[in-house]
């Protein structure tokens, strides 16, 4: 190791403990020991370390679910030293197998130690060189890609930003259109000045030339207050029509006015103000059929549409997909259940195969989900709630028929044993170990769990 990797140490291991601090010291580690969970917590806030060793208590961990908290949220890998006799407690054991890289009863063996710390530590570096390419800095609006698609559009809204004309945004629902309308406006002169968003489709078309144009106290029933529009509001800086083909051919009209003459009216004023605001717009419908079809005016068009940014859909950017999900899972990482680290790999090739309808917006969505259910380390497809259905697939594989047998197999033992692991593993004649590993295998829960089943799956 090229630097000092540093080790925290957590628990008591009665006399062996000075001993292994002096070896893994003596082995080059930097540790640092704590003999509570509380300490452990201060550790980790205070500094950064690489990798961690567990020692359980002989009278067992008494607050398991803030072990779980303390290893998770560590990012780090763990490994545990423990009396042989604990692994007689199941629940204990599939803690372990859950949160722990590696255990070794005592007595303990140094060599063996420092070997799998080392390993845990090279893993943790992979990791957060992995995360440091993906996620440079977390601006809150930060857009992501790596694609040639994607690099044109960052050319494009860093092109346009230096500029004052009005950007047309095109591109799906959920693509990133409103981000790339931020991104523009702070990149520009405007930055300092208000970023304002209006929805021409989300409001009634009474209520949305007071929305942007404001209105004088009495100039309509329900006008009590004086009311300065959004258009005003923005002054100085940037408006963002959303959805501008939804608005009504009677706003387009005072829009037109309004992008001619740089002045506003509020409804019910008799003076014309003087607004500077920089105008983008966007919308997912095809603008050009509403121009054609006259449900949009020409003229307000060709003003609107001097310069263009078009944001591909998902599907189309591929290789960003597993970029993308990275760094929501790394933006929402507070939301997540404890134990889960990332994504597997069919839940990754499932992601890249699917065809994101509701683009970034829906992938947001399905990471988030993903966070909370997943129960295991690892990220499964079946917890994006992505999969097709397999239901009318006729042929099956050898190794799918395995494995619904194996699990059929599994769930009549837990069943039958009132989910009590070791009298269902040795029914079925494996060891404790293994039921636990196929019981992960198949996602096959605790008792209690009402996914063990036959007619799951
Ligand atoms: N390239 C990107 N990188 C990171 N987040 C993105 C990216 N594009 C979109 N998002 C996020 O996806 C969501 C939907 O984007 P939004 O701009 O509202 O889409 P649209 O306006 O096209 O419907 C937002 O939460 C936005 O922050
Ligand atoms: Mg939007």
């Amino acid at each position: 190791m090229d630097n000092k990797a540093r080790l925290l140490m957590v628990g008591a291991l009665g006399s062996g403990q000075q001993r292994l601090i002096e070896s893994m010291t003596d082995k080059g580690w930097a540790v640092s020991t704590a003999d509570t969970l509380a300490q452990a917590e201060t550790r980790l806030v205070e500094g950064e370390h690489e990798a961690g060793i567990f020692c359980l208590p002989d009278s067992g961990i008494r607050d398991l679910k803030r072990v779980e908290r303390l290893v998770v949220r560590s990012d780090m890998e763990w490994m545990a030293l423990l009396h042989e006799p604990e692994l007689d407690d199941p629940l204990l054991c599939r803690t372990l197998g859950d949160l722990f890289m590696a255990y070794q009863p005592e007595p303990v063996d140094i060599d063996q130690i420092d070997c799998l710390m080392q390993h845990a530590v090279a893993m943790k570096r992979l990791r957060s060189e992995e995360a440091s390419t993906v996620a440079p800095q977390g601006s809150e609006f930060e857009m992501v890609g790596t694609v040639p698609a994607m690099h044109k559009v960052f050319d494009t809204i860093r092109r346009v930003a230096s500029v004052d004309a009005p950007v047309f945004i095109s591109g799906e629902s959920g693509t990133g259109k409103e981000l790339a309308a931020r991104a523009i406006h702070e990149r520009s002169q405007r930055a300092s000045a208000p970023f304002i968003a209006v929805n021409c489709g989300a409001l009634p078309s009474s209520l949305i030339q007071s929305e942007l144009f404001g209105h004088e106290k009495g100039a309509f029933t329900g006008a009590s207050q004086r009311k300065i529009g959004q258009i005003e509001a923005a002054a100085g800086g940037t408006l963002f029509l959303d959805e501008i083909g939804d608005l009504p051919l009677e706003l387009q009209v005072n829009l037109l006015r309004f992008l001619e003459e740089k002045t506003i009216q509020r409804i019910g004023a008799l003076d014309e103000i003087a607004v500077d605001v920089r105008v983008l717009s966007a919308t997912h419908v095809d603008l050009e059929k509403a121009v054609a079809e006259g449900r949009f005016r020409e003229d307000l068009y060709h003003r609107l549409n001097v310069l263009q940014v078009n944001i591909p859909p998902l599907r189309e950017r591929q290789e960003d997909i597993e970029i993308l999900a990275r760094f929501f899972f790394n933006k929402f990482i507070e939301e997540k259940s404890m134990k889960v680290r990332g994504f597997s790999l069919e839940a990754l090739a499932l992601m890249r195969q699917y065809h994101w309808p509701g683009n970034i917006r829906e992938l947001i969505n399905r990471v988030r989900r993903a966070m909370v259910m997943c129960e295991q380390r690892l990220i499964k497809p079946a917890d994006l709630g992505l999969e097709r259905r397999t239901s009318n697939r006729l042929a099956i594989t050898l190794e799918e028929a395995r494995n619904s047998a194996e699990k059929e197999a599994l769930i009549g033992a837990l069943n039958r044993n009132k989910h009590k692991v070791k009298k269902a593993a040795d029914e079925l004649g494996v060891s404790r170990v293994t039921l636990y590993r196929l019981m992960e295998k198949h996602q096959l829960g605790r008792k209690g769990d009402q996914r063990v089943s036959l007619s799951s799956n």
